[in-house]
């Protein structure tokens, strides 16, 4: 039977009955800010945020993060809630507010300086800064006690998201040893030897293991995972079940591979697609030429600079191609405060302007960059525009472009090229598959793309497509909450558990026998 949004919510009612669904992700998925006298709600530039607001919609409950935008607070009430979708509210989105302090030594410190580099194999070295980690640890109870706020008190499922959160878990449990709590690391997880640099190794690992449920994109992963606990913290492991035992409580380890809707996307298409394209080909000054697409934030994990290099060396092998392709770019500026991401946007700018000159004349630029956030509508008419559609990445967990631009082709037409490196060439092996260390073999795939005939193009994204499409982004979440739902106690052991635990809200007991 297939995933859809209403089997999601099915699952939610019947096998998480009583219980609240609390996310946490560090981003939001709103984000309120000012444009002069005006206050606008943005989109962020996350294929995990895009990917989750379709589940939260569906199941009700509320959505905490951290509130970034410079005019969230001006729309929240006073703890910092607001109901999204703005035009058709469905769940809370719940604003944890940072200071500046806070957000430099979680976000930009600890997650994106130490850990995102950790556990990418993008030859970025970390940096590890103990007031980082203070940061990271204040912040990650912060969190945590806004969680418990929502909770107030009651059953609750809580699905927290990715790197940002290490320490949740554990804090989480200690607080309220009842909830069930399913975290998912979007990102891989290295090997035990990369690992175990980290000066705060056993600590993250034993945060992790306050969840009863771990899950990451790939048995790899997985697999990893269970090494390094193995060599770094005292601990049961067991890899016959694929489940950490540490002070009596059991966390299991599980691969579950994360989408997108497709439905969802398949809805952004325009009332008249050749009109919108032949405006936004004009816009780009890129003619009638067939196109080239990448469409990334600027991380040095997502292999830029490589894709463009590939650009001048395909130009080099087949001059032919000369005034006869254009390669659009699509770069959204990205933690643009850390030193590493500053020097990539400025590599990037460099080699776009050096490859035009070296290639292009007064008529054509064989490269466009569009240096900025582009909207969900646009990105559907570059995917329905593109001759391929270019995932270069050095290392990604999943990376959701490749999946978004195949749930784009209804025409059954362009070609996805993709990094072996991506957690997503494990399911789409149907696209022009590719190492971009490889430059030749990279500048060659768009020599293949670019001549690829029709029925073969139809022929891999129609498989590609049905992959997509039954593997959707709910069957991931309906795979990890009925997961989660093994957890849900019977009812009259919550009651009891409830009873003896706190006091009812008027301060009487709810339960006082003892059921076995
Ligand atoms: C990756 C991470 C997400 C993150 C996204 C965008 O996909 O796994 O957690 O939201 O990048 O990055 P940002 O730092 O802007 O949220």
């Amino acid at each position: 039977m297939a995933w859809t949004k209403e089997r999601l919510e099915e699952v939610v009612q019947t096998r998480l009955a009583n219980h609240r669904l609390v996310v946490v992700a560090n981003r939001e998925p709103y984000i309120h800010v000012r444009r002069g006298e005006e206050i606008l709600c943005v989109r962020p530039a996350s294929g995990v945020t895009t990917a989750l607001d379709p589940v939260v919609r569906a199941c009700g409950g509320v959505w905490v993060a951290h509130g970034s935008g410079d005019a969230d607070r001006a729309v929240s009430d006073e703890q910092g809630r607001f109901r999204v979708p703005p035009d058709n509210p469905c769940y809370t989105l719940r604003r944890v507010w940072l200071s500046r302090e806070e957000e430099e030594g979680y976000y930009y410190g600890f997650a994106n300086s130490a850990v995102w580099p950790l556990c990418h194999a993008a030859y970025t070295r970390p940096r590890f800064e103990s007031e980082h980690w203070e940061a990271y640890r204040r912040v990650n109870r912060k969190f945590t006690e806004a969680v418990l706020e929502e909770i107030e008190g009651e059953s609750a499922i809580v699905f927290v998201q990715d790197y940002h959160f290490a320490l949740l878990p554990r804090m989480l449990r200690q607080a309220r040893p009842d909830l069930i709590v399913v975290q998912f690391w979007h990102i891989p997880w290295p090997n035990p030897e990369v690992f175990r640099v980290c000066p705060w190794k056993e600590e993250i690992l034993d945060g992790l293991l306050g969840n009863n449920l771990l899950a990451f994109h790939t048995q790899y992963h997985c697999n990893n995972f269970m090494e390094t606990v193995d060599r770094n913290l005292e601990a049961r492991v067991c890899f016959e079940r694929f489940a950490v035992t540490r002070r009596g409580q059991s966390t299991s380890i599980k691969p579950q591979p994360i989408s997108v809707d497709p439905d969802e996307i398949a809805n952004l298409a325009p009332p008249d697609l050749d009109r919108a394209s032949k405006r936004f080909r004009a816009q780009m000054r890129v003619g009638n030429l067939p196109l080239l697409v990448g469409v990334d934030r600027v991380d040095y994990i997502k292999g830029i600079p490589e894709r463009l290099r590939a650009v001048d060396r395909f130009l080099c092998r087949y001059p032919d191609w000369r005034r006869k392709f254009c390669f659009v770019q699509v770069g959204a500026p990205s933690r643009v405060h850390i030193g590493d991401y500053r020097a990539l946007n400025e590599e990037v700018e460099k080699l776009v302007e050096e490859i035009n000159w070296r290639h292009g004349d007064s008529t054509w630029d064989p490269i466009v960059f569009l240096h900025e956030h582009h909207g969900p509508d646009k990105l559907y008419l570059l995917y329905r525009m593109a001759s391929a559609c270019v995932v270069s990445s050095l290392h990604d967990g999943m990376n959701l472009v490749a999946k978004e631009f195949v749930a784009a082709r209804a025409d059954e037409q362009g070609v996805l090229i993709l990094s072996e490196f991506t957690g997503a060439a494990r399911e789409l092996p149907d696209a022009v598959i590719v190492n971009p260390y490889a430059l030749d073999d990279l500048a060659d795939s768009y020599h293949k793309a670019l001549t690829m005939p029709a029925s073969e193009q139809r022929r891999r994204m129609k498989r590609m497509r049905r992959q997509v499409s039954d593997n959707n982004i709910y069957r991931w979440a309906g795979m990890l909450l009925s997961a989660a739902g093994q957890y849900v106690e019977p009812e009259e052991t919550l009651v009891l558990r409830r009873g003896l635990r706190s006091p009812h809200k008027n301060g009487t007991p709810l339960l006082k026998l003892s059921v076995s």
